[in-house]
């Protein structure tokens, strides 16, 4: 079976790459693309790669992610993420592949304060948020294939993420403060991507939005806290509100994912997010000895 992955370059495709090269999905046949490989905001280039090359699905790891930034850089941030999923859908249409699309709990606008369903009312409070649920309205539009995967907070050991930022600042600084203030599920990369291709080796038409994060609640301050005593740094960490660490986009004060009908429909069981980070944390080591 062969799949594409577009973005390969960046923290998930990278995940599916290492996956790949440890011979773990050996039955599959990657094709990787980096940005520069395949740009998704060029409609040509998309339809040549699909619809010249026999692909059962695609998996789409591109996307504009910083959240600040889409604040400012507002066309980019677009182009990528609502014209770039377009551009998969029609093309995956024609070529008959099925996508499997990653968007985000920051469709939600925060306001709820029980785990959020896939059917409650999207209503994103920054512009990433906004160009990610049009990019998921884009894909649902024209394409009736698709998996639309919400997940969240999302780190590993590759590229930039919250768990490595964490980690240079633990060995740069004494001192550390963290919002607490807003509240959600930190997830393993390794963990999502092993979802995914459970999802393609099922075989399964079950289409549709799904949400997928580890298991368990926790502040930013609750994931920096666990990050360095699992990793035995000593430094005082400081809980604050998010109006100490003003950022150009606001995030949703709660996010929390309803994960009940991914489980039920695949038979999934999740990792907590505390023992997954032991594990994201062992691969750090490894990589940075
Ligand atoms: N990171 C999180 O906390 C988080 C949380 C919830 C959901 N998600 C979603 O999860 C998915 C994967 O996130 P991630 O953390 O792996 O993001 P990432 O590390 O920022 O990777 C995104 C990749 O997309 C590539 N890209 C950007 N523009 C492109 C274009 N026009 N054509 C092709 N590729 C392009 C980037 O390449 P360049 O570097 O060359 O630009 C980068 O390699 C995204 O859909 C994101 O919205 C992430």
């Amino acid at each position: 079976m062969k799949i594409l992955v577009t973005g390969a370059s960046g923290q998930l495709g990278s995940t599916f790459k290492s996956i790949a090269s440890q011979g773990q999905a050996e039955d599959l046949e990657f094709v990787f693309k980096s940005s520069s490989e395949l740009d998704i905001t060029d409609f040509d280039a998309v339809h040549e790669e699909l619809v010249s090359s026999n692909y059962a699905y695609c998996i789409n790891c591109a996307a504009f992610t910083n959240v600040d930034k889409a604040e400012s850089e507002n066309d980019l941030a677009y182009r990528i993420n609502v014209t770039g999923a377009r551009n998969l859908a029609m093309n995956c249409n024609e070529s008959s592949t099925v996508l499997i699309h990653i968007s985000t709990d920051f469709v939600f606008d925060g306001f709820l304060n029980t785990p959020y369903l896939e059917e409650d009312i999207a209503r994103p409070i920054g512009f990433y948020g906004d160009t990610k649920y049009k990019g998921e309205r884009a894909i649902i539009n024209n394409l009736e294939e698709h998996f639309i995967i919400r997940t969240s907070w999302l780190y590993s050991e590759h590229e930039h993420n919250f768990m490595k930022t964490m980690l240079k600042l633990g060995a740069e600084r004494d001192e550390l403060s963290v919002v607490y203030d807003q509240v959600g599920t930190p997830t393993y990369a390794l963990d999502l991507a092993h979802v995914v291709l459970h999802i393609i080796k099922a075989h399964s038409i079950d289409y549709g939005v799904y949400n997928y994060s580890n298991e368990g609640v926790g502040s930013w301050y609750d994931f920096a806290k666990e990050i360095f005593q699992q990793y035995k740094i000593d430094i005082n960490l400081k809980p604050i509100r998010s109006e100490e660490y003003p950022t150009p986009a606001e995030r949703p004060k709660f996010s929390v994912l309803d994960k009940s009908k991914i489980k039920n429909t695949f038979g999934l069981q999740i990792p907590h997010w505390k023992d997954s980070l032991a594990v994201a944390l062992k691969a750090y080591s490894r990589i940075n000895i």
